[in-house]
């Protein structure tokens, strides 16, 4: 899978995608991941990519031009499914992120300042939101989104096991689990997950991932199947 960030400030993402899980599924050719700032498409030069909004109004928008000529120096950017991160997208969920793993490349295009020409719509198939609070910018938002798809590829995870019982992955949360020791200032390990009995732990465990949701997530159980 190969991911294209479109961004003015590049420098935020080296720290997460070249280090740890993501950084191995690169190492192992499983994700590309490609930064382009957009800066670099400016039609001025002062470098700016950013002006007044017609009709008067406080603040920057975006221009069209520089996203779009960004967009077109990406040789495949027709096929690849491009986003817009902004908080007027559709509110991003493990379900969004398990129909995102099915494209070849995706292209995310962060907003930023007030916000950005209308015209950029034109150019983008989905627009993703985070959550319901207002962010500087995209840059964390695309963050979040790379993060939780690379770990969905196939082969990035030790197995499937590391994220089929994860929270969220059947809309319910995950079961609680413990290590050593087996006593910990007075809070025992529960005796079922040292019985060896793998069945009644198995039954434990989907008893408490329910248990779990009903008392932390209720809004997900109307999802549960
Ligand atoms: Cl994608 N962008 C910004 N600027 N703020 C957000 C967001 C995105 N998602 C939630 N808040």
């Amino acid at each position: 899978m190969k991911i294209t960030v479109l961004t003015l400030f590049p420098d935020m993402f080296p720290a997460i995608i070249n280090d740890s899980i993501i950084k191995r599924a690169k190492e192992n050719n499983l994700v590309e991941v490609n930064i382009i700032n957009f800066r670099d498409f400016s039609n001025n030069k002062h470098n700016t990519v950013d002006d007044t909004p017609y009709g008067g109004g406080a603040g920057m928008l975006l221009q069209v031009e520089p996203i779009y000529k960004a967009l077109i120096s990406i040789p495949d950017y027709k096929e690849a499914y491009k986003i817009l991160l902004t908080p007027q997208g559709k509110k991003y969920n493990q379900n969004i992120a398990k129909d995102l793993i099915k494209h070849d490349h995706i292209i995310l295009i962060c907003g930023h300042y007030e916000g950005f020409d209308e015209r950029v719509r034109e150019y983008i198939d989905m627009e993703i939101s985070i959550g319901d609070y207002v962010l500087t910018g995209g840059e964390i938002a695309a963050l979040v989104v790379i993060d939780s798809i690379v770990r969905l590829i196939p082969g990035v995870l030790g197995s499937k096991e590391s994220y089929e019982h994860d929270s969220f992955y059947e809309d319910s949360l995950d079961y609680p689990q413990y290590t050593k020791p087996r006593e910990f200032n007075g809070v025992k390990v529960p005796d079922v997950l040292l019985s060896g009995n793998h069945k009644e732990i198995a039954k434990w465990r989907e008893e408490m991932k329910l248990k779990s949701t009903v008392e932390r997530r209720p809004d997900l159980l109307k999802k549960i199947k």
